[in-house]
């Protein structure tokens, strides 16, 4: 899978090259990019910005730069080069996208390539995403909010999708049986949280670990872990119940 950001703060990302997407990376099971904005402006001061057009507070970032980063990294290639399967998918994350969720995440770890814009300030001029939604070397645009809160740009949330879209990329993570039951995946506790996990030792400060995890009887732990995660749901996410 190949993964392009672009950014004014490049090392804003650098985390991306830690634990386990950073081994994924090293491992070339994920080809990231990330890409300078102000390397695509032609004026000496690097200009991305300016002044909204009908007024109104802030900056919004120009279409130009833009325009460009996104045209280098996709490339020039002639339609014969184009078989649909190897085109790029733009994900621009605002506060004002549609949310991003965990079947977000399983579509995007199957995409061959994904584009991020991170945008900052209020936001990139409009005409970036209609342009690129139109392109038929593009393979659309997604705008993504990753919850009811306003960050100051799109690279913390960039982190958050690239996270989550990579640790279900097949041969990311060590244990592939483990994304099954984590808070939100499909299967069995299908919209339900996780319960309380433990480990040793079984007595610490006075708290005991719950009798039956100790009592090797499967049937009776993952009973335990239903109802748990049941208990769980009811008190921190009553709407996700039916
Ligand atoms: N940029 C600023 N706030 C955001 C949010 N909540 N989600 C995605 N991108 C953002």
């Amino acid at each position: 899978m190949r993964i392009d950001i672009v950014t004014i703060f490049p090392e804003y990302l650098a985390p991306l090259r830690l634990s386990l997407v950073g081994r994924a990376v090293d491992a070339r099971t994920i080809d990231l990019r990330v890409h300078d904005l102000r390397a695509f402006t032609h004026d000496r001061h690097h200009t991305v910005d300016d002044t909204p057009y009908g007024g109104g507070p802030g900056m919004v970032m120009s279409p130009a730069a833009w325009g460009e980063a996104l045209d280098h990294i996709c490339g020039r290639r002639g339609v014969e080069a184009d078989d649909g399967a190897h085109r790029p998918t733009l994900v621009v994350p605002t506060p004002s996208g549609r949310r991003f969720t965990q079947a977000t995440a399983q579509e995007f770890s199957r995409e061959p390539w994904l584009v991020f814009a991170c945008g900052r300030y209020e936001g990139i001029d409009a005409r970036v995403t209609q342009h690129y939604a139109g392109r038929p070397d593009w393979n659309g645009v997604r705008e993504l909010s990753i919850g009811d809160y306003v960050l100051a740009g799109g690279e913390v949330a960039t982190l958050v999708m690239v996270e989550a879209a990579a640790r279900l990329v097949p041969g990311v993570l060590g244990n592939e049986t483990s994304v099954l039951d984590d808070s939100f995946a499909a299967g069995e506790m299908e919209n339900l949280l996780e319960g309380p996990v433990f480990t040793k030792p079984p007595v610490w400060r006075d708290l005991a670990v719950p009798e039956v995890l100790l009592s090797g009887h499967h049937g009776r732990i993952a009973q335990w872990r239903r109802d748990q995660a049941r208990v769980r749901t009811a008190d921190h996410r009553p709407d996700l119940l039916h």
